[in-house]
């Protein structure tokens, strides 16, 4: 998966260190990003150390351990603790992940963890997702007709259900779009890949009705072509979905439809 870390020059400080278990053999190293509006100060790295022998297998279990016995003020989101409800996203040992999925087995040496890049920061590990969840609700991520509604469900082909698998399965984590140069640098504009996955995921729904005003509207030079195919989105979704195929057969989709 993609690596992304702090620059050299960050600003960035070291802050403070707290001490090891007393008694415990097998204790493991957490630097964790910390900030809070309240104080005024820069942000900086605590240091921590976790007794694995009483510790579940995942970094979010690690956090939940430090939050609940060693510092109270550490702060995250977290909620279903299976990879489904997408809260706990942020950057561990440089890779944008599910903190809850991402096992401490799979990190040599200490433990580094920071918010997602490039969003503002609320506190501690928490991004500010406002205009992530604004982008995702400009492409309606909702069925869409005009045909008068039937008196059960819309009805769907197994075929056509199954073009919506790899698409439907998004938790809305933003591990992908946070992990994009295009999207640090253009993210007002350009809609980034969860946002254009979710889009693609309406488009290719046989039951709706508004392919080609949904179309229309991302047929702009900054909301779906600030895309240039870097794939950080699809090596960091701990999903295992593919954005950047979406927004390839969205691509294709506009060819195809000026000819
Ligand atoms: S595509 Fe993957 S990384 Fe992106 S928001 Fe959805 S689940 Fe998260
Ligand atoms: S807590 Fe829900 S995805 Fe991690």
């Amino acid at each position: 998966m993609v690596e992304l870390r702090l620059p050299k020059n960050s600003r960035v400080r070291v802050g403070k260190t707290w001490p090891k278990p007393a008694g415990a053999g097998n204790v493991r190293k957490f630097s964790i990003y910390r900030w809070s509006p309240d104080d005024g100060e820069n942000p900086r790295v605590d240091t921590y150390f976790v007794d694995m022998d009483t510790c579940g297998p995942m970094v979010l279990d690690a956090l939940i351990k430090i939050k609940t016995e060693i510092d109270p003020s550490l702060t995250f989101r977290r909620s279903c603790r299976e990879g489904i409800c997408g809260s706990c996203a942020m950057n561990i040992d440089g890779i944008n992940t599910l903190a809850c999925i991402y096992g401490m087995d799979e990190i040599k040496g200490d433990v580094k963890i920071y918010p997602l890049p490039h969003m503002p920061v609320v506190k501690d590990l928490i991004p500010d997702l406002t205009h992530f969840y604004a982008q995702h609700a400009a492409v309606m991520p909702w069925l869409e007709t005009k045909t008068q509604r039937p008196e059960h469900e819309w009805r769907q082909s197994i075929d056509d259900r199954k073009k919506l698998d790899g698409l439907y399965e998004c938790v809305m984590c933003a591990s992908c779009s946070t992990s994009c140069p295009s999207y640090w640098w253009n993210g007002d504009r350009y809609l980034g890949p969860a946002a254009l996955l979710h889009a693609y995921r309406w488009i290719i729904d046989s039951r709706d009705e508004a392919t080609g005003e949904r179309l229309d509207d991302l047929e702009d030079p900054f909301k779906l072509y600030r895309c240039h195919t870097i794939m950080n989105c699809t090596k960091t979704c701990p999903k295992g979905l593919n954005p950047a195929k979406a927004i390839a057969e969205i691509k294709k989709m506009m060819v195809e439809r000026a000819y």
